[in-house]
């Protein structure tokens, strides 16, 4: 692989992260903006310092999970707020776990806000913001032919083992992993773990205030969203550089 890349069109952009290609047909650049949304891009808004933070964030946790096992399709950091990543043949699929109950599992099937969950929940939903993400099984994944049997097994694999490595990393800084949101993608060395792990995709409570330190805030028009990101960011070592 060449040490420098050359960034040519953009490929795609989505709610929060532009995709472009470069001068090598296997790798992208993530640009991560400061574009944020919530219900399915119902309610938008721009933050300062968002996409800096995200995109360091995410730079930070796809290191800890690489050291810990997990392939991904993160290469390296190439500025504040891009980030240079394999390209993937994207699986349409969101992977979710939950050791806490709160958002639409609590709307969903009325259960308490806050109890734990012994074990940890998983589901499957569809990446349709037309359609509003609806939740799936893992029929309905080999029926439309979204990924296969083997697929989906290793996917719920891949998500439960960052489950465990990130509670931990988490936990040490006092936070508590409420879910989170994995996506994956085929690669020619086999299913990697792609997009990102920030705040927006995760939730993430104060051990002890049970604060919420995530999108949520966002969503909830509680404040202080790119703080807590901070926050987070500053308790788990992460070495930002958010420079203007
Ligand atoms: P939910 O409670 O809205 O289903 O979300 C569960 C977790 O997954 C939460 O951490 C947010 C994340 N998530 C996304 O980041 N994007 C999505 O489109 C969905 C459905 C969930
Ligand atoms: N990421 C989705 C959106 O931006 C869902 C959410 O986070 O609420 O609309």
């Amino acid at each position: 692989m060449s040490s420098t890349v050359a960034k040519q069109a953009e490929l795609y952009s989505g709610k929060a992260k532009t995709v472009f290609t470069t001068d090598d047909d296997g790798l992208l650049i993530l640009h991560f903006r400061n574009d944020t949304s919530a219900f399915d891009g119902e309610k938008l808004d721009q933050l300062d310092r968002k996409g800096k933070v995200n995109n360091q964030f995410n730079a930070f946790i796809m290191g800890k999970l690489e050291e810990a096992g997990i392939s991904t399709h993160f290469e390296r950091l190439l500025s504040e707020d891009e980030s240079l990543v394999r390209r993937l043949d994207m699986i349409p699929v969101e992977c979710v776990v939950r050791n806490i109950a709160t958002g639409s599992m609590c709307k969903r099937l009325g259960v308490e806000d806050g109890i734990d969950l012994n074990p940890p929940t998983f589901e499957f939903f569809l990446k349709n913001d037309a359609m509003h993400d609806p939740m799936i099984n893992e029929y309905h994944i080999e029926t439309f032919g979204w990924a296969t049997r083997e697929e989906v097994a290793e996917m719920k694999e891949i998500t439960f083992k960052v489950n465990e490595i990130l509670s931990k990393l988490f936990a040490d800084a006092s936070l508590l992993l409420i879910d989170f949101k994995l996506e994956f993608g085929r690669h020619a060395d086999g299913l990697l773990l792609g997009d990102e792990f920030t705040p927006d995709g995760c939730r993430l409570w104060d051990a002890d205030t049970r604060e919420r330190m995530d999108k949520d805030r966002f969503r909830r028009g509680l404040g202080g969203v790119v703080e807590a990101y901070e926050e987070v960011a500053r308790r788990l070592g992460v070495d930002l550089v958010t420079a203007a």
